[in-house]
This record gives C-alpha cells, sequence and structure tokens, in this order.
C-alpha cells in the first residue's frame, strides 16, 4: 500500500521537535530534500519509498511506534487525567509522537509491562478478549498461599458473587509461601487483585512482567522506555 501524504505532514509526525510550521521555514532554507532535490511543504511523497533527508540526515518512516514501559506506581494508563501523571510522561521526547495511548491497562499502584503505541489495530486485536493473549504477573500477597489457591484458578473462579473468570495459571515461586507468578488471558477490571480476594488473600505488590511472548526487559528500569520492532510484535503477541 502507497503511503501518499505531504511533505510537512510526514516530516512533523515523523520528528517529535518540528512542526508544520517550522517544516516551512527549513524548507525555506534549504535543509529538507526530497529524492535529492529541495522541498516544498505541499510537496506530495510517497512515505515508504521516497527519500526525505533532514540537515543532511536521512528521516526514517515508520507508520506506528511500539514502546515498551516499565510503569512505577503513582501513573494512571490513559492519555488524559485531572490528579495523576499519566503513562504519557514517561515518554522521551525522542520516541513522542502524536496519538500514542497505553494498550491496556495497569491499576495505578501496578507496576510493570505497558505497552504504548499509535496502532489502533494492533492494540483492539492485543485486547480482544477472543485472542486470548496472556498476561504474566508477579504478584507478593498478605498471606500464605492456600493449597487448593492454583486448582481454584485453574478451574475459572467466580470473583464477586457472579464474575466467572477464565481458567489461569498460577505457579509457586519454590521457598515462597507468599509471592508467586499468575497468568491471565483476559483483563477484567483489577482482576488480579479480586482473584485473591475471593480465596480470602489480599495483593500487596503486582507487577505484569510479560504480554504474550514479549517479556519486560529486566535491564530496564522502572520508569523507563524501550522501543519494540513492530516487525515480529503480531507473532509475540500470538495475534496472527
Ligand atoms: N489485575 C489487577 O488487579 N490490577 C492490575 O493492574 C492488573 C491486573
Amino acid at each position: 500500500m502507497s503511503k501518499i501524504m505531504r511533505l510537512d505532514r510526514f516530516v512533523s509526525n515523523q520528528v517529535y521537535e518540528v512542526s508544520r510550521s517550522e517544516v516551512k521555514l527549513l524548507c525555506k532554507k534549504g535543509k529538507i530534500s526530497v529524492n535529492g532535490r529541495n522541498a516544498r511543504p505541499d510537496d506530495k511523497i510517497d512515505a515508504e519509498k521516497d527519500e526525505v533527508f533532514l540537515d543532511g540526515r536521512k528521516i526514517e518512516y515508520k507508520e506506528h511506534i511500539y514502546i515498551m514501559l516499565n510503569k512505577p506506581k503513582g501513573y494512571v494508563c490513559s492519555t488524559k487525567d485531572g490528579d495523576s501523571p499519566t503513562v504519557l510522561e514517561l515518554v522521551p521526547k525522542e520516541l513522542y509522537r502524536e496519538g500514542l495511548f497505553p494498550a491496556g491497562r495497569l491499576d495505578k499502584d501496578t507496576e510493570g509491562f505497558v505497552l504504548i503505541t499509535d496502532d489502533g489495530e494492533l492494540s483492539h486485536k492485543m485486547l480482544s478478549p477472543k485472542n486470548h493473549v496472556d498476561k504474566k504477573y508477579y504478584v507478593e500477597l498478605e498471606r500464605d498461599i492456600r493449597e487448593d489457591t492454583a486448582q481454584l484458578f485453574e478451574e475459572g473462579i467466580t470473583i464477586d458473587g457472579n464474575e466467572k473468570c477464565l481458567p489461569a495459571r498460577l505457579e509457586r515461586i519454590d521457598g515462597e509461601a507468599r509471592k508467586c507468578y499468575l497468568t491471565l488471558n483476559e483483563g477484567k477490571y483489577h482482576q488480579v487483585k479480586r482473584m485473591f480476594e475471593a480465596v480470602g488473600n489480599k495483593v500487596t505488590y503486582l507487577k505484569r512482567i510479560s504480554i504474550g511472548k514479549i517479556f519486560l526487559d529486566e535491564n530496564l528500569p522502572v520508569g523507563n522506555c524501550l522501543e519494540i520492532l513492530h516487525k515480529y510484535l503480531p507473532q509475540f503477541l500470538d495475534i496472527i
């Protein structure tokens, strides 16, 4: 599919610091070229084929961007919030572009892997219940995990009296009575917390460590972002 668009739109979309009006100025100064020729803001270009240079550096076209965030506590997974900072505030300016949003939500007090993107289609597939994308959490609890908890989760526990969960996998951690991993393939509101409440326990710490086959990079500090190359993303998310 060809990606024909105006030069000013292309440059301002792909390069964070440059607005459309600045593109005009840069064109006047001869700082932008298309296929070796000085460009004008209203030139029509093919984003996938044409070679656009800004100040001697090629602008690599990316239709969408995919960012792994290691979310800290205290941030909300939305694009706007009155009181609390949003996860978008943690995206560094070199990765930032218009239209970014978190694909799926973690609670304000949950840490770990949040995928931030501007790709609505991929996000929709990833979150669609019919695709059953696994999400794995590391969980710390107030009380010892009871012997029957894994079995109850495996059978699909009912929470708050009438909400039936899909089967979930609880993995014990050797030597740990109050820590475990839990893998879900759906995303009900406060699901992990409510599942443990249903078996008389309470989550004290929660961190998402993977989505599909993509694991949170262990070297990524809390509060930091990493760009994920999109080419293999659908495979790793199990959504093709
Ligand atoms: N389950 C929860 O209870 N909270 C989260 O943030 C994610 C899953």
